[in-house]
């Protein structure tokens, strides 16, 4: 039977908990989550255990990242089912702090950041995000002090903003971006997949339909404007409200007019009763 995960509560157990590794001369590789544990975290797992000797998880649903109007009341929480699953995939640590651990009483420090974080993407549409992300990222980083730590394309806005942010702040290790996992039909694993009814499931789908037939259309020569509006048409009529389709720079987010522009990213934001979707994908 696999070795359970220990579970660290305070920034004191985790340190002794990670002292051994440390004393060993061995690697860490964090791979930061909210829970709610699905394939797509578990592959980033899988890539971080063969990335470094120890692999530390954390699971911590980030009040700061949400709005008041958001779901950070009824984001899943599945300790025990993800703690199982964790303990399958032969994780070493489970970071799990508290709301008051990591914001004790007159914690006053936010991170704001710049570039790809006022993209015009995700913070158009979420703008405390990045902020809230950024901040509790930073802190994951100094806690843990991994070697490598592993996000998801999935959200790929922010996974250029945390790397920016690694770099601008001289945080030695390297941040790594793992493509998305997908369902058979294309849709994106996601936490918040789990909000969606029978038929806004059966829909989900023409959001990776849309991204891979716009990318190869764009590839083919055709005008991105055009194939953007064809594209945005088509989301909204399978039910969905369309937040933003863009193509965008991969690297800066910047937006790009012509296929010279890149290297291109499509991403998408699209909501569909109460669940807003994200995706993206390389042209
Ligand atoms: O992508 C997520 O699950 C969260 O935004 C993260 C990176 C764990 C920060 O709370």
């Amino acid at each position: 039977m696999a070795k359970s995960p220990i579970v660290a509560r305070t920034v004191l157990s985790l340190r002794q908990a990670l002292r051994p590794y440390r004393r060993a001369g061995g690697t860490i590789a964090l791979v930061p989550t909210m829970g709610a544990l699905h394939a797509g975290h578990l592959r980033l797992v899988a890539e971080a255990r063969k990335r470094a000797d120890r692999v530390v998880v954390s699971i911590f649903v980030n009040p700061t990242q949400f709005a008041p109007h958001e779901d950070f009341g009824s984001y899943p929480r599945r300790f025990a089912a993800d703690r199982a699953a964790l303990t399958a995939a032969k994780v070493d640590v489970i970071w799990a702090p508290t709301a008051a651990v990591m914001y004790p009483q007159g914690f006053a420090t936010r991170i704001a950041p710049e570039g790809a974080a006022l993209a015009g993407l995700e913070d158009r549409f979420r703008p405390h995000f990045f902020g809230g992300v950024c901040t509790v990222v930073a802190k994951l980083f100094l806690q843990v002090q991994p070697d490598i730590a592993i996000f998801g394309q999935k959200d790929y806005q922010q996974l250029r903003v945390v790397t920016q942010m690694a770099k601008d702040l001289d945080l030695p290790l390297k941040v790594t971006g793992i493509p998305t996992v997908r369902e058979r039909d294309g849709l994106a694993l996601s936490s918040r997949n789990a909000y969606l009814s029978p038929d806004e499931r059966a829909a989900a789908p023409v959001l990776s339909r849309v991204l891979k037939a716009s990318a190869a259309r764009i590839k083919r020569g055709e005008a991105i404007a055009a194939v953007m509006t064809d594209g945005v048409g088509e989301i909204v009529r399978a039910g969905f409200a369309v937040d933003y389709l863009e193509a965008r720079h991969a690297l800066t987010l910047a937006p790009v007019k012509t296929r010279k522009d890149g290297p291109i990213r499509l991403l998408v934001a699209a909501k569909i009763g109460k669940t807003r979707l994200i995706d993206n994908m390389a042209v």
